[in-house]
């Protein structure tokens, strides 16, 4: 294990001694960087934002507009005008499904395919479509070695499929799948939308590498605040659809009886947005440039990975829903243990100051497919060391002595 330590940037560890922290597929805790840049723009350059006429907004906007300019040379994208800021990837999602509704671009028996891994948020605004205009959903299934079924995918992308949504890595498993696969197969008629939330955290995410048309994320999992949702579209496709808002600095006029909407990305987003959480973001994505970018978090978090891998054979009553070497997967282990609720589990775990979520982790489709009630997720960022998985593990020998 490399001697390089980012633990001493988290300031919660500081304050927290003995705080094993092991729930970062849930949310990421920030470093100091982020949260100091958060007092500072408070203390120094916040004002609101567009419209302005003085010089403090005038700062504050060109603080929003960077955290735009570096989401878009992370993402490899054209243009800040393709990124809209919303709450979360929940909100993200829905934005857009509710937008493809209400500008005509889906209609009764048009097909979207998931996978059987998704996330709730790309699962229930779908549901939401299917019940209002008659959509139809169609699951992918994953293999044994829970890679996606590509046979399964053949056979149920047909003509109708208008939609395919796919994560790109498994809140659940860890698993990171293969989308440029998915991208060689797809026709030019179908739209490509990608769940960023747990790769981007991990790995450097391209959208022009899967050629997506869609693609979304939440700040909070890669050491940004809570309260920022981000989604990239391609420029030619936002400017073809309406925004299911609307309101103030959505519109280009307003008269008693009429509106038109505004321009991008002015149009998806009304009212005054989160000024401040996207600084933190900025700094959050200037802190991984600082620590070398991905390649520094792939490296750390690949060591913990092997480490963790090597761990669970010491024991064989932990059941790990997924099983893979470290190239196909972050740090995300979901496991039980026969005999013990996931749920009793974790408090155990909590008892020992061990923070690790329990339950079906918002993909209960996936649950139920794999006949496993619950599980206890244990997931891994760069401020973890090989103490907190040791302690980890020495926990769950303890439970099982009882
Ligand atoms: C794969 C995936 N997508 C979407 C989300 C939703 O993120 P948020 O709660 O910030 O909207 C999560 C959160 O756990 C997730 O793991």
């Amino acid at each position: 294990m490399s001697n390089i330590s980012y633990r001493k940037d988290f300031p919660i560890f500081e304050n927290n001694p003995g705080l094993v922290y092991l729930d970062s597929t849930a949310t990421s805790q920030k470093p100091a960087y982020v949260i100091d840049s958060l007092c500072d723009f408070y203390r120094n350059d916040f004002a609101s934002i567009h419209r302005w006429s003085y010089s403090l907004s005038e700062k504050s906007e060109e603080f929003y507009d960077n955290s735009k300019k570096k989401v878009k040379e992370f993402l490899n994208a054209n243009s800040i005008q393709e990124i809209i800021y919303t709450y979360n990837a929940n909100y993200a999602m829905n934005i857009l499904a509710c937008s493809l509704d209400c500008s005509n671009m889906l209609k009764a028996w048009d097909k979207v395919l998931l996978t059987i891994s998704e996330h709730h948020s790309n699962i229930v605004p779908w549901l939401n479509l299917k019940e209002k205009i008659g959509i139809e959903i169609e699951y992918i299934w994953i293999k044994d070695d829970f890679s996606l079924d590509m046979d399964d995918f053949k056979s149920k992308y047909d003509e109708k499929v208008k939609i395919i949504s796919f994560t790109q890595v498994s809140n659940v498993t860890g698993q990171i799948y293969d989308l440029e696969e998915i991208w060689k197969l797809k026709r030019e008629d179908t739209l490509f939308i990608v769940d960023a939330s747990q790769s981007f955290p991990h790995m450097k995410v391209d959208v022009k590498k899967f050629n997506a048309d869609f693609l979304f994320f939440t700040a909070h999992k890669v050491m940004a605040e809570t309260g920022l949702g981000i989604l990239w579209w391609k420029k030619e496709l936002l400017s073809n659809m309406k925004s299911v808002f609307s309101g103030g600095w959505a519109i280009n006029w307003v008269k008693e009886d009429s509106y038109r909407q505004a321009s991008l990305p002015g149009r998806f987003e009304p009212g005054t947005p989160h000024i401040s959480w996207a600084v933190t973001l900025l700094k959050a994505l200037e802190y991984i440039e600082n620590i070398w970018w991905y390649e520094a978090i792939d490296k750390y978090d690949s060591e913990l990975i092997k480490y963790t891998l090597e761990k669970i054979k010491e024991i064989p009553e932990l059941k790990l829903i997924w099983w893979t070497n470290a190239e196909k997967r972050v740090g995300v282990f979901s496991f039980w243990l026969d005999w013990f609720h996931a749920l009793d589990v974790a408090e155990e775990l909590a008892s020992k100051n061990i923070c690790v979520r329990s339950w079906q982790h918002c993909a209960e489709p996936l649950a139920i497919r794999l006949w496993i009630n619950s599980t206890f997720r244990m997931s891994l960022y760069i401020y973890n060391t090989i103490e907190d998985i040791d302690r980890f593990f020495d926990a769950i020998k303890e439970i099982l002595k009882k």
